[in-house]
Formats: C-alpha cells, structure tokens, sequence
C-alpha cells in the first residue's frame, strides 16, 4: 500500500485557522477531489467537522478519533494503527489531514501532494510539520496563476520518497 499525504501548505506551513482552512481555492479542490476519488481517505476529527456536508462522497471516509461517536457515510477507529489496518492492501491511500495526523504518518509517507500556496498567514493556528526535502524526490510539478476565483497562485508538486529515508 502507498500512504500519501496531501495537503495545502502557505509559505509558512500554514495550513488552517480556527478549524477552517485560510483561503478558498476552488481549483485545488477539484484537483484535490480528482486526486482522491476512488481511495480512502483517512482524517483526523477536526478536519472532518469541518468538512461542510460531512463525508466526502465517492471515497471511503475514515476518521481517527477517541471522541467522534458513530456518523453516516464515516468509520471511525480509535487509533492510526487501527485505521491503517483497515485499508491494509488497498493501492494508495490518502491521509487528509489536520496538522496531528500529519505530524504522526509523515516519516511513513511514501508520496506527498503539496499545494504551496504563494503567501504566508500570520493568523494561522496550524501548521504542516517541517519537511526535510533532502528525503524527498520531486516527480510533477505545475504551477497555477490566480485568477478571478483563486486568490493566490499555488504550485503543486508531488514528491516520491527516497526508500533510504523511510521509517519502518
Ligand atoms: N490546508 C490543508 O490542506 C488542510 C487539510 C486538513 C486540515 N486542515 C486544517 O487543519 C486544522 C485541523 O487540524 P488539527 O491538527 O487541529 O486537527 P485534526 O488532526 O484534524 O484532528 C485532531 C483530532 O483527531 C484525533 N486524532 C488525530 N490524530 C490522532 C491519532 N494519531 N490518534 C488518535 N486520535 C487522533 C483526535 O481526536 P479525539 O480527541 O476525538 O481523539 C484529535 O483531537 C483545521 O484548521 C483544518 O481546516 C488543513
């Protein structure tokens, strides 16, 4: 199985506020939307509160949480290990966030997807852990001018991990 992380990051590792995120990019929504489509996704319970209709349709929603009782659409396990072991033999399975989850999968992360979005925000309240690009090989990268709806240009590269640097 490949775990992936996938994440829209300021140029401070910014990545949220007050349980929203900091900007509204429709285009990486979409690509974020086609990325994931067909996989599980796993998050952690803040992020899900925050998704607006609840699960994301088309996915298998997953969220890791002491506290989160049933929800329609969503399995809830009390653990990553838990979780990580339902989707065992799955292809390629996405962890979506917030900064908590992001913290404990990145040294066993095989792909990220990093949405760097052209701008710091001093108001943040969360942040993407620090990245050592020397373990990280980048593979596509395609930048997006902003326009009339996306209020910032954003770079999307992804990143192979260098087996070497895997934790085990
Ligand atoms: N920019 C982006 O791409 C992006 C993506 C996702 C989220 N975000 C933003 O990030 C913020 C949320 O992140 P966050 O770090 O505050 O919260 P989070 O990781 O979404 O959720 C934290 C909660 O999830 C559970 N949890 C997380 N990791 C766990 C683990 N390893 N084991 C057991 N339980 C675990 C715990 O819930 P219990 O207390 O119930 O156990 C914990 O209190 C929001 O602002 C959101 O908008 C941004």
């Amino acid at each position: 199985m490949m775990l992936s992380l996938i994440v829209a990051l300021g140029a401070d590792n910014s990545i949220g506020k007050g349980g929203d995120l900091l900007w509204r990019l429709p285009g990486d929504l979409k690509r974020f939307k086609e990325t994931t489509t067909g996989h599980s996704i796993i998050m952690g319970k803040k992020t899900f509160l925050s998704l607006p209709k609840g699960a994301l349709p088309h996915r298998r929603n997953i969220v890791v949480s002491t506290t989160l009782s049933p929800q329609e659409g969503v399995e809830v396990y009390t653990s990553l290990e838990k979780a990580l072991e339902a989707v065992k033999g799955e292809d390629e399975v996405f962890i979506i966030g917030g900064a908590m989850l992001y913290e404990t999968t990145l040294p066993y992360a095989d792909r990220l997807y990093l949405t760097r979005v052209s701008a710091s925000f001093p108001d943040a309240d969360t942040y993407f852990p620090e990245i050592d690009f020397t373990e990280w090989c980048p593979k596509h990268q395609t930048t997006f001018q902003k326009d009339e709806r996306n209020a910032y240009q954003t770079v999307l590269t992804i990143y192979d991990r260098i087996p070497y640097f895997k934790k085990k």
